[in-house]
């Protein structure tokens, strides 16, 4: 039985595609309800990582990165939130920080959500793999059925 379907997002086109899919998903299934989720990572490289702590460090530079990080999320929900209000679906929108992966199935088993809607590839898009690493990590880390939409 699906009852709560995750749609994990980062706003990019492959994810835009999934949520509608998941949009269409809700119409036949209407007793589902719908979780729009995005997790803002922390970069994995070390320089990345470094410039990120030392800006928090940083009391004004820390909060305009805060503020910007906080814009680009609610660009992201809104864009993945705008393909279900054109179908007509409502949502619940949250947010997490940390790995991608591993906070999206933590999420969706914490929360007892039952299917997991999310793109193959992503905003990155550089590789020529087949799946993107959060993809790829989703599956293996899940602890539900997955839907990968191309
Ligand atoms: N930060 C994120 N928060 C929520 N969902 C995400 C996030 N990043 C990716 N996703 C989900 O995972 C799907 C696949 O994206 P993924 O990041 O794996 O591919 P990619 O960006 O092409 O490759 P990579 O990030 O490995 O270089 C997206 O369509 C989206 O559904
Ligand atoms: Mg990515």
């Amino acid at each position: 039985m699906v009852r709560k379907v995750l749609v994990p997002t980062d706003g990019s086109p492959t994810a835009l595609r999934a949520a509608a899919y998941a949009a269409t998903l809700k119409k036949l299934l209407p007793e589902t309800e719908i979780t729009v989720l995005t997790v803002h990572t922390v970069p994995r490289d070390l320089i990345g990582r470094k410039l990120y702590w030392m800006a928090e460090e940083r009391p004004v530079t820390g909060k305009v990165i805060e503020e910007l990080f906080a814009e680009e999320r609610e660009r992201i929900l809104k864009t993945t939130v705008d393909v279900f209000k054109e179908a007509g679906v409502e949502v619940e929108v949250d947010h997490r920080t940390g790995d991608a992966a591993e906070a999206i199935a933590e999420y969706a088993r914490e929360n007892g959500f039952d299917l997991i809607v999310m793109g193959t590839r992503g905003a990155s898009e550089i590789s020529n793999l087949l799946v993107g690493s959060v993809s790829y990590k989703v599956l293996h880390l899940a602890h539900c059925p997955v839907v990968m939409v191309k």
